[in-house]
Parts: C-alpha cells; sequence; structure tokens
C-alpha cells in the first residue's frame, strides 16, 4: 500500500517516527509530506531514515517536483493518512484551501483520506473543529480517534492522537478498493443498512441498523478481488473505495435493485436489517393528533433473501439472524426455511450489535459450524468473507479457488 503520510505541527508528532515503522511493519510503503510546523517537533532527518524515503515538505522545492511532482505523489497514494492532524489542517482541508504541499496533495487525490486528530481538549471541544470534524465526515474523509486521556498541556480529555499500532491498522483496515485474492473474477451482491418505510411524508418506521457489518463485508469481499455491488439502505457512511453503492430507502426498493443485479452473481450476502412490516399505505398528508389513540396497518414486505435462494440457477446464498435469544436454534430454523447456503448469527441487544464496532458471531451450514470470537466488525467481515468462499467453492465442488486452465489452441 502506498501511503502519503502528512504530519502537522502538534505535539504528538513525536510519535511519526513509530508510526512510519508500524506502517511499514504491515507492508505499507509510506512517503512523508510534512510541514513546516511539524518541523518544530520532529527532524527530517529521523523520518527519512525510518521510511527510507527523503521527506517532502515543499511545493516550490524544483528538485523534488523533479522527481515526483505533487500531482504524481497524489496519484501514487493508495491512501493519504494525516497524523498528528491539527485543528489548522482540518480546517484548510474543509475550506479547499492549499498553501502548502499536503494540502495540495489532498486537493489532487483521489484516494481516500485518514485523519488522526490531536490537540488540546477544548480546541477538539470548539464548535468551529467540530463543525470542520462532520464536514469532513460527510465527505467521506475517515476520522481516526482522538482518543481520550492525558494531554502533553497537562490537561486531560479528547484529543490526544490515537497510538501509532491503532492508526496504523485502522489504516489497513479502511480498504483500499480492490485487491486480488479468493474471489478475483466473483460477482458479490450485498446488501447493507435498515430500511425507511415510510407512515406519511415525516415520519417513517426503520431500526438500528448502523450498515457497518454489510460496508466491511463489501471491503472484505472487494479486498479479496470479488467486483462488489453494494445495495444500501439509510446510513451515514462513506462510501467505499472500489465497490459500486446502489442507494436505496424501502424494502421494496431494496428488492427491486437486489433483482436488478442479482442475474449473474456468484454471491449474494443479505447483511441489510430489511423491515418486516410496511405501513399498509403512506398517508399523503401529515397524520395529526386528533385521536386519543391510533393504529396502523402493517403489511409484510418481501423477503429479498428468500427470494433469490429460490431463484432455480441463484447465487450462494448467506444470511444473517440477528437474535436476542435462543441464538443458534432460531438462526438454524432460518438456514432450513430459507434454503440458504449460510447463516451468520449474531447476538442483538442494548450491550451489543447494532451500531457497535465490534461483534461475535456463529456461522451455520448444512452439515457445520464455526464460532468467532469477539473482534471488530472489520476484521471479523474478513475471515467470514475468507470463510464464505471456501463454502462456495465447497459447494460449487471446488475445494480452493479454481486454478486458470489453459487450453492450448493446436490450429
Ligand atoms: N431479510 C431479507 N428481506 C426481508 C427480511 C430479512 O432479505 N424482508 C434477510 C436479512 O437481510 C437477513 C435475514 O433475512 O439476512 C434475516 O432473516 P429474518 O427471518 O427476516 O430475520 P428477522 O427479520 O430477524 O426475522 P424474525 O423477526 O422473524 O426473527
Amino acid at each position: 500500500m502506498n501511503i502519503v503520510l502528512g504530519i502537522t505541527g502538534g505535539i504528538a508528532a513525536y510519535k511519526a517516527p513509530d508510526l512510519v515503522r508500524r506502517l511499514k511493519e504491515r507492508g505499507g510503503d509510506v512517503q512523508i509530506v510534512m510541514t513546516a510546523s511539524a518541523a518544530e517537533f520532529v527532524t527530517d532527518t529521523a523520518l527519512q531514515a525510518v521510511s527510507g524515503r527523503p521527506v517532502r515538505s515543499n511545493l516550490w522545492d524544483k528538485e523534488a517536483e523533479r522527481a515526483m511532482s505533487h500531482i504524481e505523489l497524489a496519484r501514487w497514494a493508495d491512501v493519504i493518512l494525516i497524523a498528528p492532524a491539527t485543528a489548522e489542517v482540518m480546517a484548510r482541508i474543509v475550506s479547499g484551501g492549499a498553501p502548502d504541499l499536503l494540502t495540495t496533495i489532498c486537493l489532487a487525490t483521489e484516494a481516500p483520506i485518514a485523519v488522526a486528530p490531536a490537540m488540546n481538549h477544548v480546541m477538539w471541544s470548539n464548535p468551529a473543529t467540530q463543525a470542520n470534524r462532520k464536514v469532513l465526515e460527510e465527505r467521506g474523509i475517515h476520522i481516526l480517534g482522538p482518543g481520550v486521556g492525558s494531554q502533553a498541556c497537562g490537561e486531560t480529555g479528547a484529543g490526544r492522537m490515537l497510538e501509532p499500532d491503532t492508526i496504523a491498522a485502522a489504516v489497513f483496515d479502511l480498504g483500499v478498493g480492490k485487491g486480488e485474492g479468493l474471489l478475483t473474477g466473483k460477482k458479490v451482491v450485498i446488501t447493507a443498512g435498515p430500511t425507511r418505510e415510510p407512515i406519511d411524508p415525516v415520519r417513517y418506521i426503520t431500526n438500528r441498523s448502523s450498515g457497518k457489518m454489510g460496508y466491511a463485508m463489501a471491503r472484505a469481499a472487494a479486498a479479496q478481488g470479488a467486483d462488489v455491488i453494494l445495495i444500501s439502505g439509510p446510513v451515514s457512511l462513506p462510501e467505499p473505495p472500489g465497490i459500486e453503492v446502489r442507494k436505496v430507502v424501502t424494502a421494496a426498493d431494496m428488492f427491486d435493485a437486489t433483482h436488478e443485479c442479482i442475474g449473474d452473481a456468484d454471491i449474494f450476502v443479505a447483511a441489510a436489517a430489511v423491515a418486516d412490516y410496511r405501513p399498509a399505505d403512506m398517508k399523503k398528508q401529515k397524520i395529526k393528533k386528533n385521536e386519543e389513540s391510533m393504529s396502523i396497518d402493517l403489511v409484510r414486505c418481501p423477503d429479498i433473501l428468500a427470494s433469490v435462494a429460490a431463484l432455480d440457477v441463484g447465487p450462494f446464498t448467506v444470511g444473517f439472524a440477528a437474535e436476542t435469544e435462543k441464538v443458534d436454534d432460531y438462526a438454524r430454523s432460518k438456514l432450513e426455511k430459507k434454503a440458504l447456503d449460510m447463516i451468520i448469527a449474531n447476538r442483538v441487544g442494548d450491550d451489543c450489535g447494532f451500531d457497535s464496532d465490534d461483534n461475535s458471531v456463529n456461522v451455520l451450514w448444512a452439515d457445520g459450524e464455526q464460532r468467532f470470537a469477539e473482534a471488530s466488525k472489520t476484521e471479523l467481515a474478513h475471515d467470514l468473507i475468507e470463510l464464505v468462499a471456501r463454502r462456495f467453492y465447497a459447494a460449487r465442488g471446488t475445494d480452493t479457488q479454481p486454478r486458470l486452465t489453459v487450453i492450448a489452441n493446436t490450429d
């Protein structure tokens, strides 16, 4: 992974050499771009020694620009990581200003950007910084941290840069689009997030699904080389790079979008929390509170997963079962009732499952099961996709990924 590491002027810059080492340990090729104020906290000599590349800092350095221009650098990057990121650099990225090399690269890149903020806790909670954070998130920029704890200024609060190892792991977790692996050449369709079923123009029925698990499954499948179509209900997650995302709102929209693209799919993963019922008819005008009580007529939504599993020539189907009790029993009965190839069961409730970053699951299929201990949804998704791929090839009669067969044409 080609990583442009932007270092800006905060005290946490002293951890940058360690961060470079952690990124390199994971296979990253790191090009450092530091701002003038970062040089007050860490030397380019140390950074050059650990990164193995000359440190870039000046937009107007003719020698360096001749070797690799700032535009080439922006294209070279698979990911841009800014750590530590000051309030100032966050504000500059929001404004679109590009007075130095780092912010120019941020404007010129199509690669995902991640920032690891580090600043005094009052600066972090300042409404200006929080507004900037929100804009960055809305634009799909990944915000890593900050952590909470004692700060260099002697105070305690939110604003510490995350530890270098945590940042490095998070950067490799971002997934940088399509890789090569077990699913190269395979088409995978995944549903994710909740659906919204309108009651009237201002109200709807929905659920607590954040979409995190489905998005993580999509990134993991793409990392294994699959062509992924992610059919997503309303979530506030950035669109993963290298994945075709189709946004939908209702269960009926999700059903239609799925059947539009399922024809030649190899694997279907239903991670969405689809509404089971929707209001029988959406009122055209806002409902007024004239009565002491009221009821809403609900009708069943189509079961997307069951409909895909029932196709004569269909993909390998993987369902999810979110249960509050008797998790394995209910999951196995869904596996059988919907005629699925696999089901991934997890317990949900106030303390786990929805909107959390971690999850633990049990995967069941006709003649087996495998338990996965609590892990981040990203880590879990990688393991789950590997298992899905293995079971997929086993079901299709090949134990591993099929080898390329070369047929000699003697004509
Ligand atoms: N699912 C679907 N379409 C629906 C409902 C669910 O594709 N209309 C999929 C989900 O994406 C998930 C699995 O089916 O993969 C969940 O099965 P389901 O029996 O619907 O679970 P619950 O809705 O939790 O069922 P119940 O409320 O009966 O436990």
